[in-house]
């Protein structure tokens, strides 16, 4: 497929491919791996659309060394991955379980050998268990769980993980996870969710404490954003996009960045004095995760909510059925730069990717130009938008491999890199050798 070249990226920018934890390694009983809340979630059910779960996964437990050789070969110069918390704290506190750290070491000393840095997430929503059962993030208690689990992390692994990413998402997990029950824990408190934001908030500044006593490496929060346009000129539509843009995008950033909650109409009697000022600690990175821009217009009368959210027209789709809209990264970096001015940290895309439903042809070749497409698209909105002042350093695509998405189970290939779910096989699609192509040349980066 025919693109004009891709412009050149400043120096050191970060080249990169993102994971999670509970989306590929699998081995969800081996090693001494406590439960995680998707474990049970999975085992509900009706929760995920092909009734799998990530027991098993891509695998990466025991194929990390085959994952670390692709990435290697694609070129990137950095792998964001999570850690999972129940495999290290099988409880979520106390006990340490030796074998599921050692797992980590091995993964990052092999990305080292390679050239690649590590990029460490903390919480990429796989709780454990235990800890949910004492009431998960509605609980205060949990803030303080994920602080002693990040020391841990840092201690071990302080020396050589490159960026720290405390959470990944907040938004979502406090949304799909306690507002309206798609994801695990699977609750439906809708509004009354607010604690699971504050306290996912807090854990994280109590976490940059203690990563940086620990470890000389910056420190990030891995946020969804969605740019909010609102279809229709009422003032209701308007008003209506705003308490969205408030959810969405200011809920899990004003307070970071110093500027307290927004108001929302949320009860907010969790929030004890001196809250706030953990949780403005100063970040290093913000790391920006983008899929789609979100239409809003007034909500029905009788809505519980707010808003009601409208899908958007004129866009290509992904087998996910969100809208292919790179113009939207550039206006979201865009939004980010006038809003939070000087307070602004530079900023990585944590993830951008796409769902298509890839299969391999006769000769076992994996085509997949709709995901070249889309890279391009979004590659040039990044280095449009760096061009117009915005301060960004790195791009992670998700993902790496095909993997287990969530509620959708895998019925969403995500991955450069296609997986035979039954056997485990993986097969580089051609985007994986568009992309190393675009980092080989439109990549300079000196430490290579
Ligand atoms: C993001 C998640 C990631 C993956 C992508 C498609 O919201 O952080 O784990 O599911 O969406």
């Amino acid at each position: 497929m025919p693109h004009a070249p891709m412009p050149e990226f400043p120096t050191g920018f970060r080249w990169g491919v993102s994971t999670s934890a509970y989306q590929i390694e699998g081995a969800a009983d081996t090693d001494g791996r406590g439960p995680s809340i998707w474990d049970t979630f999975a085992a509900t059910p009706g929760r995920i659309a092909d009734g799998s779960s990530g027991a098993v996964a891509c695998d990466h437990y025991h194929r990390y060394a085959e994952d670390t050789a692709l990435m290697a070969g694609l070129g990137v110069t950095a792998y964001r991955f999570s850690v999972s918390w129940p495999r290290v704290l099988p409880t979520g506190a106390g006990a340490v379980n030796a074998s599921g750290l050692d797992f980590y070491d091995r993964l990052v000393d092999g990305l080292l050998a390679n050239g690649i840095d590590p990029v460490a997430t903390l919480f990429h929503w796989d709780l454990p268990q235990p800890i949910e059962d004492a009431g998960g993030w509605l609980n205060r208690d949990t803030a303080y769980r994920f602080a002693e689990y990040a020391d841990l992390v840092a201690a071990h692994l302080g020396d050589r993980v490159k960026l720290w990413i405390t959470l990944n998402e907040p938004f979502i997990h406090m949304s799909l996870g306690y507002g309206t029950g798609e994801h695990a824990p699977g609750r439906t408190l809708l509004f009354d969710s607010f604690p699971v934001a504050h306290h996912q908030l807090l854990g994280h500044g109590l976490a940059v404490g203690a990563l940086r006593a620990r470890s000389g490496s910056p420190v990030a929060i891995a946020n969804n954003y969605s740019p909010v346009r609102p279809m229709g000129d009422s003032p209701a539509d308007h008003a209506a996009a705003a308490a969205y843009e408030a959810l969405h995008n200011r809920l899990f950033t004003d307070p970071l960045l110093g500027r307290g909650y927004p108001e929302l109409g949320f009860d907010q009697d969790v929030v004890r004095d001196g809250d706030l000022d953990v949780i403005a600690a100063p970040l290093d990175v913000l790391g920006v995760n983008y899929y789609n821009p979100t239409g809003v217009r007034a909500p029905e009368a009788d809505s519980p909510l707010p808003f009601a959210l409208v899908p958007l027209e004129g866009y290509p789709r992904t087998a996910f059925d969100w809208p292919v809209a790179p113009d939207g990264l550039r206006e979201l970096l865009g939004w980010l730069r006038d809003r939070y001015g000087p307070d602004l940290p530079p900023i990585q895309i944590t993830e951008s990717g796409c769902a298509y439903d890839d299969e391999p042809d006769a000769q076992g070749r994996v085509s997949d130009p709709d995901r070249i497409a889309y890279l391009d698209g979004h590659l040039r909105a990044v280095h449009a938008a760096i061009a117009d002042g915005v301060d960004v350093t790195g791009y992670f695509v998700w993902s790496l491999l095909d993997n287990w998405e969530w509620a959708e189970g895998f019925t969403k290939r995500f991955g450069l890199v296609h997986v035979d779910f039954p056997t485990g096989r993986r097969t580089p699609k051609s985007s994986y050798a568009w992309l190393r192509e675009m980092i080989a040349t439109a990549g300079p980066d000196p430490l290579r």
